[in-house]
């Protein structure tokens, strides 16, 4: 299939933008695109970090400062890998150089600085979309179609979370990620929120109101210096809330933990109802868990293996992981941006990125109040 070439810059070249930077050298994997992204540029504070960019033959603009990124007018598409507290200051310089904007979550380092993002994304007219790769496993995409049926009865219950266990060890140096001035007063909210709020906000189950449990870390860790700093964030959030599928309230649960004991990167959906349901989590990546009744009642297992949403060289038996959904959220990305992503489905919009904002700001103020608060 002949593909379009789109150049793509890249703001902040560290763990998540050498994460996208593989998935775009490794697009030969792409059999049913018409689109191809060709990285071009990369600018990063730290000339080390630019350093690891020598190994993309495509990406011969590396700078220090990105405005310079921002003026090349070859640059089609930016994405944007920084911390959070530059994430507004960031976006809108791309916006306003005419780029189409990827983003990352959260969107902002809190719900003002969200909304005033989505209002320069409405006047700039920029197709722009935020990060959030889980729901692209197959596992994902089928809780989400059997979630959407209307074929598994009265819905009883929904949770939806993302764990890791990165803060358990008290001697690992803090990173931005732990400070509320760089990574924002949601701490955890911010951090794996929109993974938590995707599908439920996608689904059209938005909390209408919310009671949170937050809890801190670690108030001190190394600076990687020889010192220590102290450490503000929230590290574990549970939001219980309430949201109406089909006239009914359902209770659902938002579970955004740094702090689970042995737990990774694992991202989880759980959809329950009267006549059917649905479990999956990147614990087990090609395993599917449907509920039927019938005379009796059974958790169904299913290995569903490589059946992705866009389709690569990859052999159906094989197991999804990480890069290969970081690939498809760009497929996805870049076909809707070419008008060609038809009824597959999308990357979380900018509204779905204020949304979830608006739960994690709800959600600390009932942390704060111990009262449960409207979404
Ligand atoms: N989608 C996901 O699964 C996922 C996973 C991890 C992080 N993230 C998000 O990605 C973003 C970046 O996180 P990360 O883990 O890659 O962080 P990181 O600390 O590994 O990388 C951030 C990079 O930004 C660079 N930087 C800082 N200020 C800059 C500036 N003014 N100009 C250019 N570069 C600058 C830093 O030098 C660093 O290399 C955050 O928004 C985070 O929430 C998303």
């Amino acid at each position: 299939m002949s593909q379009t070439n789109v150049k793509i810059g890249i703001i902040g070249g560290g763990l998540m933008g050498r994460e996208m930077a593989s998935a775009f050298a490794r697009w030969c994997a792409m059999t049913d695109v018409t689109v191809r992204p060709v990285l071009t540029a990369v600018a990063d504070l730290n000339p080390a970090t630019l350093g690891w960019f020598d190994c993309i033959p495509s990406c011969t603009q590396r700078v220090t400062d990105y405005h310079e990124l921002l003026a090349n007018p070859e640059i089609d598409v930016v994405y944007v890998a920084v911390p959070h507290n530059l994430h507004e200051k960031i976006y809108c310089d791309v916006l306003a150089a005419g780029k189409d904007l990827f983003a990352e979550k959260p969107f902002g380092i809190d719900l003002p600085a969200a909304r005033r993002i989505a209002a320069a994304v409405k006047a700039s007219g920029r197709f722009v979309r935020c990060s959030s790769e889980m729901p692209f496993f197959p596992g994902g995409q089928r809780a989400f179609s059997t979630a959407a049926s209307g074929k598994i009865g009265r819905i009883l219950e929904v949770v939806s979370g993302f764990h890791h266990s990165s803060d358990l060890d008290a001697t690992k140096p803090a990173n931005w990620k732990r400070l509320n001035a760089t990574c924002g007063e949601g701490g955890v909210l911010n951090d794996l929120g929109m993974h938590a709020c995707h599908l439920p906000l996608r689904l059209g189950w938005s909390p209408s109101r919310v009671f949170a449990q937050l809890q801190r870390g670690y108030p001190q860790r190394p600076d990687g210096k020889g010192g220590s700093v102290a450490c503000d964030t929230w590290d574990n959030a549970l939001v219980h809330g309430w949201t109406t599928i089909g006239g009914e309230e359902v209770p659902l649960r938002l579970e955004m933990k740094r702090l689970m004991p042995g737990a990774t990167n694992t991202w989880f959906i759980e959809v329950l109802g009267t006549d059917g349901g649905v479990r999956f989590s990147t614990a087990e990546p090609k395993t599917l868990w449907l509920f039927e009744r019938g005379k009796e009642q059974w958790w169904k297992r299913t290995d569903l293996g490589f059946s992705t949403q866009f389709k690569t060289v990859t052999g159906g038996i094989f197991e999804p992981g990480f890069p290969d959904v970081i690939q498809q959220m760009w497929a996805a990305y870049l076909m809707e941006r070419a008008g060609e992503l038809g009824d597959r489905f999308g990357c979380a919009t900018p509204e779905e990125a204020v949304a979830s904002h608006e739960v994690f700001a709800a959600a600390m103020e009932s942390h704060r109040t111990g009262a449960s608060v409207a979404v």
